[in-house]
């Protein structure tokens, strides 16, 4: 089956009270390790690729990355840019082959956020392509941009509806308490999504996908591997995952992981090296870290997006 785009994906998705998985690729065992998972439990994926992914691994080598993926399978995957900067990278991304582009302008003024949110979907639908757009701001990092905890906003409901109709994207990312990278919560803290907020947006826009970016749990046993070599991933608390569940049952359809992927990668590789000191093949030390990117991603299509056996 070739790339698909995520209009069929989500329509059943909303439909079914599941969600799809849209993982972050960066290199072939990151996407060979998500595929196989997917593949397994028969279930649709996302394969999304942020500028940071493009810039290290190159355009085209993540376009055949994911080509070979398509290749050898035969569930539904489509091709997303995640946090598409501005109408000239998501261009280059529709122009490249991808099925799915993010324009993320959530943290501009709302007017130019309708405007250039309403550009790309423009140019996007012409050529088959869909679009995710943003609206309220997530704290957290993404490459090198930091949003401040005291920056971040929920997204106002109030909103949602003019900016769907004058953008014409085809599905909307909120901010209803979910936060990019590691460091989500504090040990102590008890985190709550605002699924009150979530709620009223699906009243206002019936049907419609919303997106959750930001949705990393941070495998507890996962930190522990990396801070006993020497990491320094002290206090790292993510979302708990039967919030996210939660959102899935209702019109969240696709859901954003990437931390977790790293975490597993790297305590992967450090376990590795921990037990086999002597080790410089590099084929026996990541293969560990993409088994546990594996892993993770079995959990999470059976745990949290309830999307196994939907392919
Ligand atoms: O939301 C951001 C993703 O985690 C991508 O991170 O920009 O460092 O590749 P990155
Ligand atoms: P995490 O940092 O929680 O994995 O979020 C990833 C994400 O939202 C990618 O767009
Ligand atoms: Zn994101």
């Amino acid at each position: 089956m070739p790339l698909v785009t995520s209009t069929e994906m989500f329509k059943k998705a909303y439909n079914g009270g599941y969600a799809v998985g849209a993982f972050n690729v960066n290199n072939m065992e990151i996407v060979q390790g998500i595929v196989e998972a997917a593949n397994e439990l028969r279930s649709p994926v996302i394969l999304q690729a942020s500028a940071g992914a493009r810039k290290y691994a190159q355009n085209a080598y993540l376009m055949h990355l994911v080509a070979a993926a398509v290749e050898t399978t035969d569930i539904p995957i489509v091709m997303h840019l995640d946090h598409g900067a501005d109408f000239a990278t998501c261009k280059d991304c529709v122009d490249s082959g991808f099925t799915s582009v993010m324009i993320d302008y959530s943290g501009h003024p709302f007017e130019e956020n309708v405007a250039e949110s309403r550009r790309v979907a423009e140019y996007a639908h012409e050529h088959g392509v869909v679009v995710e757009a943003e609206l309220g701001t997530l704290s957290g990092v993404e490459d090198d941009v930091k949003v401040a905890d005291d920056k971040a906003q929920y997204t106002d409901p109030d909103q949602v509806e003019e900016f769907v109709k004058r953008t014409g994207v085809d599905s909307l990312a909120i901010a209803i308490g979910t936060s990019h990278g590691a460091y989500k919560f504090k040990p102590g803290q008890n985190p709550k999504l605002r699924l009150d907020i979530l709620a009223e947006v699906s009243r206002r826009l019936p049907g419609f996908p919303i997106v959750l970016h930001g949705s990393s749990s941070v495998p507890q046993e996962y930190v522990k591997i990396i801070n006993a070599n020497g990491g320094a991933l002290k206090d790292a608390i993510g979302i708990p995952e039967d919030q996210l569940r939660e959102a899935a049952k209702g019109a969240v359809c696709k859901i954003n992981i990437d931390s977790d992927l790293r975490l597993g990668m790297t305590a992967g590789i450090r376990k590795h090296f921990m037990e086999h000191p002597d080790h410089f093949d590099p084929r026996q030390y990541i293969s560990d870290g993409r088994s546990n990117v594996k892993a993770i991603v079995t959990h999470k299509i059976i745990n949290v997006l309830g999307s196994d056996g939907k392919a």
